[in-house]
């Protein structure tokens, strides 16, 4: 036998079970993003490199370590996705969106890709949700798209939720905090993880994120960046907190939420669950005001966040979802019936019920308990005298005329 080939490392397939659950998760995206005006866009699963290069940063990790980037075969270097914002601010540009009324408000269920290492909700190719407001600074926006997330994850029954968020202020403030915080950093180096020394010119942030214990007692005295806002910055997430409250959403300020990507301005905030392990994270985001400005566009205020689809599946604690009923199942008392049957199935289908047929050569027996199996609501057995309707929550029986079966369970179900 030649040797069986894998799905590759940190990819999954989306089986059967899984993928109604994936869709209840969908439908509930749908029903409360779209009820907020948020319409769906869906963009390429690959994108030219020098978008996320400079959309996403290149000193974060996404960039430097995780991308999947290849020639497209014309001397075009192309990126697998790592994330939706870029190119949603990409289409956003592409598309003169900047003349619709704003903010245009766009949503995504897509997977993406990154070369991490796997492990329990982390994964290379995972999906997200995402939701992003191009268009408006208002910080009501920024409370809208925390308060429609937080909704979802209470419709989806994700568990043990937390709020955290935080300011990164303008670029020129962070700047100056970089800064500030580098001399810090350098005049302790010692202490620090040879991780985060490496980094402290490219990305002296990460400090924040480091679990060295070295590094978290130098990072406990550190200047902070939320103590360092400005006047406009510090009113916006005031502004933020406020209509959060008034939301009824509870949150953590926390000052030293860092986020794995650059292109970040003022609010950051970031969901985690109890019920996921190591990667707590099932969602984040916040506003990126520079981010259009930077791939090509003029200044343009947005917010957004995304949610990985397999955490929150993890994290819901695999809630039950319901495959859709069966209607008819319809049974072959012998297989000459066959032919008779496939008429009948193919008709309740047109006519709007759903309906399967025996088509493993099962004894009359084994059919019925398949029926049972797949909980149809009746069960048409097709034999020498008839078809023999069987109400299968009552146990009655009726014989009727084959070509009778869907007018009589269109009045059976009516009366139901
Ligand atoms: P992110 O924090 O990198 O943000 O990812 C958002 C969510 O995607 C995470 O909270 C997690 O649930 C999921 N996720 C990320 N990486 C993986 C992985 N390797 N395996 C499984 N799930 C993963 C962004 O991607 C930003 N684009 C969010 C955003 C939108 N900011 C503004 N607008």
């Amino acid at each position: 036998m030649a040797e069986r080939i894998q799905v590759p490392r940190g990819t999954h397939d989306v089986l059967p079970e899984d993928a109604a659950r994936r869709a209840v998760v969908e439908a509930e995206a749908n029903r409360i993003l779209g009820g907020a005006g948020f319409r769906r866009i869906e963009t390429p699963a690959f994108e030219a490199t020098e978008l996320f290069a400079r959309g996403v940063g290149e000193s974060t990790d996404i960039v430097q370590k995780e991308m999947y980037t290849f020639d497209d075969g014309g001397g075009r270097s192309v990126t697998l996705r790592p994330e939706g914002t870029a190119p949603v601010c990409r289409a956003y540009l592409e598309h003169g969106m900047h003349k619709h009324p704003q903010p245009v408000k766009l949503w995504y269920f897509s997977p993406f890709y990154r070369r991490e290492a796997p492990q329990l909700g982390r994964q290379r190719a995972f999906w997200q949700i995402g939701a992003e407001t191009i268009g408006s600074a208002d910080p009501a926006v920024d409370a809208e798209l925390i308060v429609l997330l937080s909704e979802l994850y209470e419709a989806l029954h994700v568990g043990h939720v937390t709020l955290r968020l935080s300011s990164l202020g303008t670029p020129e403030t962070r700047r100056d905090y970089r800064e500030e915080l580098s001399i810090y950093l350098r005049a302790n180096a010692e202490r620090l993880s040879e991780d985060v020394r490496a980094r402290i010119d490219l990305n002296p942030m990460r400090a924040w994120d480091s679990d060295d214990q070295g590094t978290r007692e130098v990072m406990r005295t550190a200047p902070r960046l939320l103590d360092r806002l400005g006047g406009e910055d510090a009113e916006h997430f005031a502004r933020v907190l406020d209509l959060l409250g008034t939301a009824g959403i509870a949150y953590e300020v926390d000052p030293t939420l860092v986020r794995g990507l650059d292109y970040y301005t003022r609010t950051v905030f970031e969901f985690t669950s109890e019920a996921l392990g190591a990667q707590s994270g099932v969602g984040g985001g916040g506003r990126y005001d520079g981010l259009i400005e930077q791939i090509g566009g003029t200044l343009t205020p947005g917010c957004g966040w995304a949610t990985g689809v397999e955490r929150i599946l993890l994290a819901s604690g695999g809630q039950p979802t319901a495959e859709p009923p069966v209607d008819l199942f319809v049974a072959l008392a012998k297989e000459e019936m066959r032919v008779e049957g496939f008429r009948i199935v193919t008709e309740a289908r047109r006519a709007g019920l759903n309906a399967q047929i025996e088509l493993a050569g099962r004894s009359l027996k084994g059919q019925l308990k398949q029926a049972n199996r797949i909980a149809a609501r009746w069960t048409a057995i097709l034999g020498d005298e008839g078809a023999t309707l069987r109400d299968m929550e009552t146990g009655d029986e009726e014989v009727v005329a084959p070509e009778a079966v869907i007018a009589r369970l269109q009045r059976g179900e009516r009366s139901l």
